[in-house]
Formats: structure tokens, sequence, C-alpha cells
């Protein structure tokens, strides 16, 4: 044999046994379908413990149809925009045809553990099985006996837009699981106790918050290398969890509860856009110990304990820096604009921010790197629901222009921070303005 056939022979065994053994791997058996198991079959306290489980996980969220006047709660058919097309969520209603009604406790848990459907078909990580590899045995099991005692709701999602070779899920998610999935239980960290333990438990699988609030790379996983660094979602900045975040203000453990807990945390803001429904429509319904152990474990993950120390003389810089601005005659023509537009209800004169008056020169919106949520934030206003119960902020949505946006933006920037200046804010402004499709009618409800 010459050399260059002994190579190419090489070659292509590799390739051969490559191939086998990425089959194997990559392929997996259905499993056979089930009739429906009757809601009775269930104790109410493990349905009970499931609802919590589904709450936590929020489920209902990505499962629910939210455009074109909506669907079913957990019917499916959510549109996600990803990069590789739009991927619309399927129904988890235990109806036997649309939904999971013929799977059995072990097909659900393989979908939980592993990220493959009960016919054996891998599925995209728009599903984040890749933290729900971290829920419990005893969880799984109770979200199961959730989800098959809920209504069942014959309804199927719209298509997916993926294109191909990427919509071969055998080979583009089998490879894309191989790079970057590691499957398995959380395991209890013994240098830390047991309330650390919790919320890591909580947050690193079913609550996966690093699904918004750490960066993926271009083929859409998560950095290991970058855990918690922030990352962009629906246009909004999900800021970094880490010592990175940008606030004046460390999140303490105390921050870190209200904002979990109720929304809003009074030296920081609001829980807008994305991150609204987590803690007024989830993670409202989990006792008060597992959002604090949440908060716990975010407490050491952003090394409060070395950092508080600063946070007194952070909000005193910050109600300086706002009282300096708010008094005497405004010359400055972006400062009358502010005056006019957002004074009224955001000023502090006192030694501390006012519930109801978040102070903007403490809040994310002004410290991020790019502007995404204070354009947001104008163009949306916050509901009342939404942020502090009861509580609104009007739309600027047709108030103000992306010009005026952009000279707003500016100000607060150049008069409450100390950081670098944005750039192209008009521009951004308008790219904000964009994703806003349809244009909220009323933000105040
Ligand atoms: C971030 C959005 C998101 C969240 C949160 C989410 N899912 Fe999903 N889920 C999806 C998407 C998208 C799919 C479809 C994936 C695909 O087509 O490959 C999916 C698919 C599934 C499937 C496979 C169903 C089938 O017919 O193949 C199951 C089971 C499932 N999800 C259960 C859950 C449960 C239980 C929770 C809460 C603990 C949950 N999901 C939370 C987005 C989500
Ligand atoms: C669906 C995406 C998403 C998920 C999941 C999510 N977040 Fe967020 N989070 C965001 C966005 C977007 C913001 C910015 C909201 C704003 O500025 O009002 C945010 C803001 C925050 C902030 C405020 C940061 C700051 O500096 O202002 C904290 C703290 C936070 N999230 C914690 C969490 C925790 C803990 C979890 C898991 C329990 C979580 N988030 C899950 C999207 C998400
Ligand atoms: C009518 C009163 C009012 C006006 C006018 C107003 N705001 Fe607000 N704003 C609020 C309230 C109230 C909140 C907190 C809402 C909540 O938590 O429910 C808020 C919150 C915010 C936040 C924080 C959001 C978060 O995620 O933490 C920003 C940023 C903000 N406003 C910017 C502005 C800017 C810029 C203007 C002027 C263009 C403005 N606001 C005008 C009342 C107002």
């Amino acid at each position: 044999m010459t050399l260059i056939k002994r190579v190419v022979g090489a070659v292509v065994g590799l390739g051969v046994v490559g191939g086998v053994g990425f089959l194997a791997y990559a392929w997996y058996p259905s499993i056979a379908p089930v009739s429906p198991p009757a809601a009775s079959s269930f104790s109410p306290e493990a349905i009970h413990r499931g609802q919590l489980v589904a709450a936590a996980g929020y489920c209902a969220e990505c499962h629910t149809r939210t455009d074109n006047g909506g669907g079913p709660r957990m019917a499916g058919d959510y549109k996600m925009e990803t990069p590789f097309g739009d991927i619309f969520s399927s129904n988890i209603t235990p109806d036997p045809e649309t939904g999971i009604g013929n799977w059995s406790e072990a097909a659900f848990k393989r979908a939980m553990n592993l990220g493959i459907a009960r016919d054996g078909s891998q599925l995209y990580p728009a599903f984040p099985f890749d933290h729900f590899t971290k829920v419990s045995d005893q969880d799984v099991s109770d979200l199961y006996a959730y989800l098959m005692s809920q209504p069942a709701i014959h309804r199927a999602p719209r298509e997916n837009t993926v294109p191909f070779p990427i919509n071969i899920r055998l080979i583009g998610q089998g490879f894309w699981k191989l790079l970057f999935f590691s499957p398995g239980r959380y395991r209890n960290d013994p240098a830390h106790d047991a309330e650390w333990n919790r919320g890591a438990y909580l947050a690193e699988g079913d609550a996966h918050c690093g699904a918004c609030h750490t960066p993926r790379n271009a083929l859409g996983a998560e950095k290991k290398s970058a855990l918690y660094d922030g990352n962009v979602i629906d246009g909004w900045i999900a800021p970094p969890l880490n010592e990175h975040n940008p606030t004046p203000v460390v999140w303490t453990e105390d921050e870190l509860f209200k904002y979990l807990r109720h929304g809003v945390a009074p030296l920081h803001g609001s829980a807008a856009g994305p991150m609204n429904p987590i803690p007024h429509e989830f993670l409202s319904e989990l006792p008060e110990s597992d959002v604090r152990a949440i908060a716990h474990y975010y407490a050491d993950v952003d090394h409060a304990a070395q950092r508080e120390g600063q946070n007194q003389a952070a909000v005193a810089t910050a109600m300086d820096r706002s009282k300096a601005n708010l008094i005497g005659p405004q010359t400055d023509p972006d400062a009358r604009l502010y005056q006019g537009a957002c004074a009224a209800c955001h000023y502090n004169a006192g030694p501390a921010p006012v519930p109801g008056r978040p102070e903007l020169a403490l809040n994310n919106a002004l410290w991020l790197d790019e502007p995404n949520n204070l354009f947001m934030v104008m163009l949306h206003g916050i509901g009342a629901r939404e942020g502090q119960d009861g509580i609104a902020m009007p739309s600027f949505y047709t108030g103000l222009s992306d010009h005026d946006m952009a000279r707003i933006a500016a100000y607060l920037r150049r008069t409450r921070t100390n950081l670098p200046p944005w750039t192209d804010l008009e521009k951004k402004a308008a790219k904000m303005r964009a994703t806003l499709k349809p244009p909220p009618i009323n933000a105040s409800h």
C-alpha cells in the first residue's frame, strides 16, 4: 500500500469508528407510549410539590403562547427567536396526541435529565435541559405528577424555522451536546452550608438563572469561562450577577432577597422586562426560605461580604450627584429636558432613595456598558403590576423621539455616573424602539 493510501485508509477508518461512536452517543431509542395516567393516581402532596418545581422552573413562561392573543397555559407554541431560527415550545399538557399525555415518567425524566424527547429525538437547548439535568429525581417525579394532573389541551405548536442542516437534530444537537453538555444531578458542595446548597441547587438547576445572565458562545452554549458575566435577552441586558455587576451598590443578600421576592430592591431598582415575571409570577409561589437561599447563594457568587463596606459611601455619592443636578436654574438644555420628562418622579433630596421614586444614579440602566435597559424602560414604561405593587411609570414611546431619548441618556450617564459616555445613542434608541412590535397601547395596565 502506498503511503497516501494508508493515510486515507486511516482517516476513513477513524471516521467510521468516530461515526459509530457518535451514533452510539447521540442516538436514543423511543420509549413506548402509555395511556395518560389519571390525575387521581398521584397524591395531592406530590402534585402540590410538583407545582412548586414548575414555578421555580418557569415552565409556564416558555410553554404558553404570548403572541397573537396568546394561548392556553402550558399548551406550548411560545415563540423563541434564536440566532438559528424561531423555535416554538412544545405542548406539555397531558394531551396524548399534541402534548405529553402518552409519556411515561421514565420518558419525562429522560427529557429533563438528557434533553431527549419520548420518541428518542434530540431536543434543542432552547429547552434549558442543561440546567434541568441538575434537578433531583424526587423533584422530577413530583413535576411529572403536577403536569399530568393539569387539563389536557389539544393543540400543536407551529413549525420551527431552524434551517437545514442544523435542523437534523441527531447530528446538530448530538454534536452540541458532545461539546457543551454535562449531564448529572446537582451534588451538594460540602464546603458550604445547607442554605447555600439549597440556593445553588435551585439557581443552577430548576431556576436556570444562568440561561439569561451568562453570555453564550457562537453555538448558543453558555460560556463556562464567563459564568454570570451578563447577557442580552430580547433586547434587554441581564446584568452580571458576579463581581462584574457595575451598579454602585453591591448586591447584598438583603437587596437580592427583596428583589427576588418583591421585584424591587430599594438601593437598585425594579425587575422589569424579561426579569419581571420571575419574582412576581414564579418565585412568589415558593416558600420564603427558598428565595432567601437563592439570595444567599448569589451574595456569595458576587462576594458581597468582602465588598459591601463600600455601600454606604456609594449611596451618599449617588444622592449627591442627583441633588447637585436638580438644584438651581438649569442652563443645560439636556437637563431641562430631563426635568420636564422625568424629574417630577425621579428626584431625591434627602439622604436615601425614597420608595416609589427609584434613584436613577443607583440603577443598572445607567451603569451597564450599553443603554439598552434605559431605552427599554423609557419605551415600555413599567406597568402597575410590574415593579412595585400598584406603582407605574408611563411609557414614553410616543412622548419622546429617538433624539430626545438619546439626549436624556447622555445627560444621565454624564451627570449620575463616572463612566465613559455611551456612543451612537440615537441609533441605539431607534434599534430598541424597533424591537417593540406592536408598540404598547397602554403601559400602565
Ligand atoms: C426558556 C424556555 C423554556 C423553559 C423555561 C422551559 N421549556 Fe420546556 N421546552 C422549551 C422549548 C423551546 C421546547 C422545544 C424544544 C425542541 O423543539 O427541541 C421545550 C420542550 C420541552 C419538552 C419536550 C416535549 C416534547 O414533546 O418533545 C418537555 C417535556 C418540556 N419542555 C418540559 C418543560 C418543563 C417541565 C419545564 C419547567 C420545569 C420547561 N419545559 C421549561 C422551552 C422551555
Ligand atoms: C428570562 C431571562 C432571565 C432569567 C431566567 C433571570 N433573569 Fe435576572 N434579569 C434579567 C433581565 C433582563 C434583567 C434586567 C431587568 C431590569 O433592568 O429591570 C435582570 C435583572 C436581574 C437582577 C438585577 C441586576 C441589576 O444589577 O440591576 C438580579 C439580581 C437578577 N436578575 C437575578 C436573577 C436570578 C437570581 C435569577 C434566577 C432565579 C434570574 N435573575 C433569572 C433576565 C433574567
Ligand atoms: C410619573 C412618574 C414617572 C416619570 C415621569 C418617570 N418615571 Fe421612571 N419610574 C417611575 C417609577 C414609579 C418607577 C419604578 C416603577 C416600579 O418599580 O413599579 C420608575 C422606574 C424607572 C427606572 C428603573 C427601572 C428598573 O428596571 O429598575 C428607570 C431607568 C426610569 N424609571 C427612567 C425614567 C426616565 C429616563 C424618565 C424620563 C424619560 C422617567 N423614568 C420618567 C416613575 C416615573
